[in-house]
């Protein structure tokens, strides 16, 4: 049997570098699902086509073919073919990728392909729903998050790093805007399992938060 690892949170909480970090640790294959919903709505966004649209949305899902490939154990999300794994990552598509991930058909047609993989690979996977949806069953279940502020300024960083010319306040704006979408959609909202351990990285560094959540893992590593 495969041991699962399930890391949900907010936006912003660390969790795609620490669950990383996690997986490489143990040998463990990492799943990044938030990439999935980012490429689906890439797909939509390029048939120009109202993230909010859900009959438009649901029309074309069909063709949507998304996929998960493993190159040296490094994640990559294939989009009809084509690997989309760094155009995915745009304010852009991070917003139109929370709105389809409250239209149910999306969700349904990401299920079994996040599954999957989880069945048959010892995985961390990292998302919204996975300890409350996708693996119920997981051994191990965290709940990563940060205050919005501090993830805010995280953000912040990140992106003027970049060369990227932003406030502060709108930063934290979009976070806690996203925040909202993902809490309040009516299916498989963001919310912490009831047998999961919550981890608040607030005021630590990744080095301490990874620490923290290794230290979980080990205590509750199936023998
Ligand atoms: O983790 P991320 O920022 O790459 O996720 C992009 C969006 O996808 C985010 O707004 C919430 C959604 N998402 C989700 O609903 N369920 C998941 N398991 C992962 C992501």
């Amino acid at each position: 049997m495969s041991i699962n690892i399930a890391i949900d949170g907010p936006a912003g909480a660390g969790k795609s570098t620490i669950a990383r970090e996690v997986a490489k640790k143990l040998g463990f294959i990492y799943v990044d699902t938030g990439a999935l919903y980012r490429a689906t709505a890439l797909f939509v966004l390029q048939r120009n086509i109202d993230p909010y649209d859900s009959d438009r949305v649901n029309a074309v899902l069909p063709m949507a073919d998304v996929e998960l490939r493993y190159v040296g154990g490094e994640q990559m999300v294939y989009l009809c073919g084509e690997n989309v794994s760094r155009v995915i990552r745009t304010p852009e598509v991070s917003k139109a990728a929370s709105s389809i991930s409250a239209n149910p058909k999306v969700r349904e047609m990401l299920f079994d392909l996040q599954q999957d993989i989880a069945y048959s690979n010892n995985v961390v996977m990292d998302g919204r729903d996975i300890a409350t949806v996708i693996l119920p069953d997981a051994q191990i279940k965290i709940f990563l998050t940060a205050t919005a502020e501090e993830r805010a300024a995280r953000r912040y960083n990140e992106l003027t790093e970049k060369g990227m010319k932003v406030s502060y306040e709108d930063v934290l704006e979009d976070v806690k805007a996203r925040d909202y979408q993902d809490e309040h959609r009516a299916i498989a909202p963001l919310k912490q399992a009831a047998d999961a351990v919550l981890v608040d990285t607030t005021g630590k560094n990744l080095q301490e938060a990874t620490d923290l959540v290794l230290a979980v893992v080990s205590e509750n590593m199936p023998l």
